[in-house]
């Protein structure tokens, strides 16, 4: 369940700190609802596969309002990205450069196709190890260090000077659940070198901000991240004319929604732990068993009880590994039935949600003004034969 006004008040705050047209990065969690409601409080949306494309492009938000992503970009991705008119590409490979030199040759496109380039700028952020991306060793982007961008650049001059694409800016991303602002602060310096001689008008920093999850932590507001970058940017002698722009995804969405499960077994094991199995788990929401993320759980029925039982929250999977809060505080008293909330799933739980077992996918509902309304419905045991032949 999200609530509505709280999602679209951090879109707001997204567009107060980092102006108008500020992508929402959508792998956080897409449906057409969310595009569209993201879009209406006045931001982008970036999107990292055809896929995600197809999502927004099918709520009514206009492709110029769309930021192609990709490190892998195949042929067909790239012709509906670019026929739909996309208001920019970035591009994350030499083989990507080649592919777009192909697939733009003597295209008559009404304005050629806008590129961002994804640099690399060698800055280890801190956080998880899998969702780190600004260092060297990365899939993702050209290497500033090795001097690829600047041969990517050229090489996207190339296309530039025979008219099929522009190049308008930089961009890069360095990570994803980031506390530490000074991180944002690393790439900035790394970039304003490569930058300032190129003259080109946007510098896009990704996304990265972090969210508190569990009890003692605290993150920087949408604007302090904002502000810290801006006045990297004055400090290392980047124009200020440069709309310098970004790409939150988990700090839009994270903390306005909630996931509710219902209590269906508890295993006491004396002198050991006690389990506490749900109706759901590593289906819909994997980020404990991928990263070891950490989250807190209430009981809806009693939300100021004291929470003096520890247990371990898992799920209804044919794994070990399955469990969505390892040592949860909940009221001694819980007991089977009890609907249990895990807050601040937002983000990247509905969107990386899979079928194993079989599990059907549970709905989306979207709270506002006292009501709810499903934007995404529930899966039925039907919908899971649907894609057999
Ligand atoms: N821009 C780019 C190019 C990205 O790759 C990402 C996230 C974002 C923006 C949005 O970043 P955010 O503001 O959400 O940190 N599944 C992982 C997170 C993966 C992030 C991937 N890229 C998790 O559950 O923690």
């Amino acid at each position: 369940m999200y609530d509505e006004e709280h999602v679209r008040q951090q879109c707001r705050d997204a567009v107060s700190a980092w102006g108008e047209g500020v992508a929402y990065g959508s792998k956080a969690f897409l449906c057409r609802a969310m595009a569209r409601l993201a879009h209406e409080e006045g931001m982008s949306i970036d999107v990292a596969t055809g896929g995600e494309l197809h999502v927004v492009l099918d709520s009514g938000v206009p492709a110029e309002a769309v930021v192609m992503h990709g490190n892998n970009k195949s042929d067909r991705e790239l012709r509906y990205a670019l026929d739909a008119g996309v208001g920019r590409v970035v591009v994350d490979s030499f083989d990507e450069i080649d592919r777009l030199g192909r697939l733009t040759a003597g295209a008559a496109a009404a304005r050629p196709p806008r590129l961002l380039l994804r640099v690399t700028p060698g800055v280890e952020a801190h956080t998880h190890e899998y969702i780190m991306t600004g260092q060297t060793d990365s899939k993702f982007g050209f290497g500033l260090g090795s001097g690829q961008a600047a041969e990517a650049v050229k090489r996207v001059r190339e296309l530039e000077a025979a008219g099929n694409v522009e190049l308008v800016g930089i961009h890069s991303h360095i990570g994803s659940q980031i506390f530490i602002t000074a991180s944002f602060e690393r790439a900035v310096e790394a970039m304003a070198v490569f930058f300032r001689p190129l003259g080109l008008p946007e510098l896009c920093v990704g996304g990265g901000l972090g969210v508190p999850y569990v009890t003692g932590e605290s993150a920087p507001t949408m604007s302090e991240w904002a502000s810290t970058v801006r006045a990297a940017c004055a400090a290392y002698g980047i124009d200020p004319a440069t709309r310098v722009t970004a790409e939150p995804g988990r700090s839009i969405v994270a903390t306005a929604g909630i996931t509710l499960y219902t209590v269906g077994t508890i295993k006491e094991l004396p002198g050991l732990r006690t389990y506490v199995a749900v109706d759901g788990g590593m289906s819909d929401n994997p980020r404990p068993v991928l990263y070891g993320s950490g989250y807190e759980a209430f009981l809806p029925r009693a939300t100021d009880a004291d929470r003096e039982l520890t247990v371990t929250i898992v799920g209804k999977h044919c794994e070990s590994g399955d469990f969505i809060v390892r040592d949860a505080s909940v009221p001694s008293d819980i007991r089977v039935g009890d609907v249990i909330a895990t807050p601040v799933t937002g983000a990247y739980g509905h969107s990386m949600a899979s079928n194993y077992n079989k599990v059907p996918r549970p709905p989306v509902l979207f709270l506002a003004g006292g009501g709810a309304r499903t934007v995404v419905r529930r899966e039925t045991f039907d919908d899971l034969l649907a894609l057999e032949t």
